[in-house]
């Protein structure tokens, strides 16, 4: 008999090591798909945290991939046992995947610590599985690498590149103006995705899977090795060698995931041009560790550094000719004068010991520091009294131009009134108007849509004026671009000044200063909000998950985490099930 109150020394073995009826149950039913019985001799039991789905058109190829996983950790002697948790798909999901982060990070967190696992490898891909993985598994803490599914090959439209979300945008405004037919619009949808992968721009996924990669809980080249590569695979089977031997070396994910693994991930995001969705997740994601880090680091610590990568949306090329220009590495070798060299990764070296000679064989997508593709393009934060604690803005997406502007307010109650009104040629509205929506926020939508990129008026669109400045609750997609400010907080449905907004007000933007000003007085604000009324959801999202939700989520600034997930507890279960 083994002593069941001294602490075993590796997890799964308080569940496989024991030898009384409990063993047997642990052990017996696990035997039944032909687990001989010397595979719970205390080998490391790994976990394969798995978002495949049909539903997830980004993750569909993650049963293949989950097969090279256990290859690795057959390989290395480990236990591989794979299980699925509630995936995310972007496309389909609604009204918005962002709802379901959180969610789907509770199941992430209690399906690891609930079972006999003594590390974890996430699968990740579609925008949302990458930030609630991480979230779910931070608050358990055992040894976690992260495998991200990999860019599609890039789109191919009649001898041109398509990319991702960013092509949809701008062949949509196309077909409103009146400068490309239905026909033709179909005809892209099938030359745009083309192949296994998620998003192949610069937009959330990749960015998320280039984190993954900064922040040292993937192997290097995780970011951008195409879905369809061979080498992809190779990844993944090192990745399942790799926990085995960080299971043996205690090397738990709060190891990994420190201040200065954050900050590196804030430089890279900088440096790739990534998406303005990084900024929520991240900060959500170190809340869940217990790093402490917050908005106003995004600009401290990004915001001066270039963009060296010329990926739509902010540039040309599409996150194939990425990984063939050298990946990853090859960006943060060229941020060796400010890159953190101590961070450590998961195949136990540090950051800058993995990339510090990546080569660069293509300097049209990959520049230098020095020559970069885009100065001072980090994420800036607004302040004002417009958005108190705070709004997002991407100078790398945004027309210089506009990057100062004072326009007169054209306001949208929220997305419905927006998508009612937008296309009316009489909206009293032009280029230099400022285009304001509210509602649509953590709290508002509610799950904070992807609106904040709203569609400029057609007539507006004639002239062919292609941005103007626009002011949301909303996140944008990562794909997206112009002169957008976002996550303005605290958001239009928690009573934020945004709420206030009313049609002729003057809005000013700064982005040089970092200031968001609406251009009424303190009294007049005053006097609007003793009138303010919150709007109502809808009944059938007054109970269930929604409820929990917008009960419990917080502001923008803080990483839209449920307030009650904040933090973690640990791997320890302090009971047995019968
Ligand atoms: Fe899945 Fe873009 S829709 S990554
Ligand atoms: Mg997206």
């Amino acid at each position: 008999m083994t002593d069941d109150t001294k602490k075993p020394t590796r997890r799964s073995q308080a569940w496989f090591g024991r030898q009384d009826r409990d063993g047997f149950i642990y052990r017996s039913w696990v035997k039944n798909r032909g687990i001989p019985h010397d595979q719970f001799d205390g080998r490391p039991v790994i976990g394969i945290c798995n978002t495949y789905s049909e539903l997830t058109p980004c993750n569909s190829h993650f049963r293949a991939l989950a097969e090279q996983v256990k290859i690795g950790i057959w390989e290395a002697g480990g236990f591989p046992l794979e299980f699925p948790v509630m995936s995310l798909g972007e496309t389909l999901l609604r009204p918005t995947a962002m709802l379901y982060r959180n969610l789907a990070s509770m199941d992430v967190e209690e399906s690891i610590r609930a079972n006999p696992l003594d590390g974890v490898v996430l699968l990740m891909g579609c925008d949302k599985t990458t930030p609630a993985l991480l979230m779910g598994a931070a608050s358990v803490d055992v040894p976690t690498i992260g495998v991200s599914g990999g860019p599609m090959l890039s789109g191919k439209y009649r001898g041109r590149e398509l990319g991702s979300g960013t092509g949809v945008w701008q062949m949509s405004e196309d077909v409103r103006a009146g400068k490309m037919s239905q026909e033709e619009f179909f005809e892209a949808e099938s030359c745009m995705h083309r192949s296994h992968g998620h998003c192949m721009t610069m937009g959330t996924a990749s960015t998320m899977a280039s984190m993954v990669e900064a922040l040292g809980v993937g192997l290097p080249h995780n970011a951008a090795i195409p879905a369809v590569d061979a080498r992809r695979n190779v990844l993944a089977r090192n990745a399942g060698r790799r926990i085995v031997q960080m299971v043996e070396e205690d090397l738990v994910l709060s190891k990994i995931l420190t201040r200065q693994a954050f900050e590196n991930a804030i430089r890279v995001n900088a440096a790739i041009g990534g998406s303005t969705n990084a900024v929520i997740h991240l900060l959500a994601i170190a809340g869940r560790i217990g790093i402490d880090l917050d908005l106003k680091d995004w600009d401290d610590i990004g915001q001066k550094l270039p963009c060296l990568l010329d990926l739509q949306p902010s540039g040309k090329f599409l996150m194939e000719d990425f990984y063939y220009a050298g990946g990853l590495p090859a960006v943060i070798r060229q941020l060796e004068s400010v890159i953190d060299k101590t961070a450590l990764t998961a195949n136990g070296k540090t950051l800058w010991e993995n990339c510090q000679d990546a080569p660069n064989w293509n300097e049209e997508v990959i520049r230098s520091f020095d020559k970069p593709f885009k100065e001072a393009a980090g994420i800036a934060i607004l302040k004002g009294n417009l958005a108190p604690d705070g709004a997002v803005i991407k100078p790398s997406a945004a027309t210089p131009a506009l990057l100062k502007h004072r326009g007169r307010a054209v306001v949208f109650e929220n997305s419905d009134d927006l998508h009612r009104r937008i296309d009316d040629e009489n909206l009293d509205v032009d280029e230099t108007c400022v285009l304001v929506l509210k509602n649509c926020g953590p709290k508002g939508y509610p799950g904070m849509a992807e609106a904040g990129n709203m569609p400029l008026p057609p007539k507006v669109l004639r002239k062919g004026i292609t941005d103007m400045v626009r002011v949301s609750d909303a996140r944008m997609s990562g794909t997206a671009y112009g002169t957008v400010v976002l996550h303005v907080s605290p958001e239009a449905a928690a009573g934020g000044p945004l709420a206030l907004v009313q049609n002729g007000d003057f809005i000013e933007l700064d982005v040089e200063a970092r200031k968001l000003h609406l251009d009424v007085s303190e009294e007049e604000l005053a006097r609007r909000r003793a009138q303010w009324q919150k709007p109502e959801l809808p009944p059938q999202m007054q109970r269930g998950w929604v409820k929990l939700y917008v009960d419990h989520v917080q502001q923008a600034n803080q990483g839209a985490d449920l307030d009650f997930l904040v933090g973690k507890s640990g791997p320890y279960v302090p009971k047995d099930n019968h």
